[in-house]
């Protein structure tokens, strides 16, 4: 884990807890932490999720890899370190939505279990604990790559990328996920319908 670097810094605690911000808003805050290879249907489960939980007025947001790595990632590249500094932030971007009592919804490969566990950690070490839901989005390699949406499982296998997830660069799978979504047997709908109806059975959304 990266050590803090300055010296000279105190932590300055709000006036209202998080029990206190969950009530007066009427929602609690969570991480749904989606992984998987690339064209796995991260991004588009991650946004059609989005767009339901914001039809039951809850409070939603997405992080998104591609569209994190515009902005405040746009200094990583894809090796092992950038990928390890990469999750770093979204871990601590999404804490950071959590405890506002938003719904963060991260779609990122995050190809390493350890940098997925310190971001479980992290919700886990918060001070009340913030879920943290693990979803595997799980597609073989043979069907992203049919899929390749973008191409670059072509431009991959020509050599035309370096280390790409799953052709060149590894992915090590959850080992145990809270959810476990296969998409090349299930549809969009029936995805979130699962993360939903998990998110009900848990308590950290209202059921209906
Ligand atoms: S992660 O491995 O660091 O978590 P992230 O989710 O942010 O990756 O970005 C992955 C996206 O970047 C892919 O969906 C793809 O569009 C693009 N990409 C470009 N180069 C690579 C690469 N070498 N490996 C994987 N994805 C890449």
């Amino acid at each position: 884990m990266t050590a803090t670097k300055a010296t000279n810094i105190t932590f300055h605690p709000g006036a209202v807890t998080q029990e206190e911000r969950a009530q007066l808003l009427g929602q609690q805050g969570a991480t749904v932490w989606f992984t998987g290879l690339s064209a796995s249907g991260k991004s588009t489960i991650a946004t059609a999720l989005e767009q339901a939980l914001l039809n039951k007025k809850l409070h939603s947001f997405r992080l998104d890899g591609d569209n994190v790595r515009f902005g405040l990632n746009k200094d990583l590249g894809f090796d092992p370190a950038s990928r390890v500094e990469n999750i770093r932030r979204i871990g601590e971007v999404s804490l950071l939505f959590a405890s506002s009592c938003s719904l963060a919804l991260t779609a990122f490969i995050s190809p390493y279990i350890a940098d997925r566990e310190l971001a479980r950690e992290l919700h886990a070490k918060h001070n009340p604990p913030l879920p943290f839901i693990e979803v595997f989005v799980d597609a073989p390699i043979s069907v992203v790559e049919q899929r390749d949406p973008k191409g670059l499982y072509k431009k991959a296998r020509a050599g035309e990328i370096k280390e790409f997830t799953g052709i060149s660069a590894p992915y090590e799978a959850p080992e145990n996920p809270e959810i476990h979504i296969k998409t090349d047997e299930v549809d969009v709908t029936q995805a979130v319908e699962k993360v939903i109806a998990y998110l009900e059975e848990k308590g950290i959304i209202p059921a209906q």
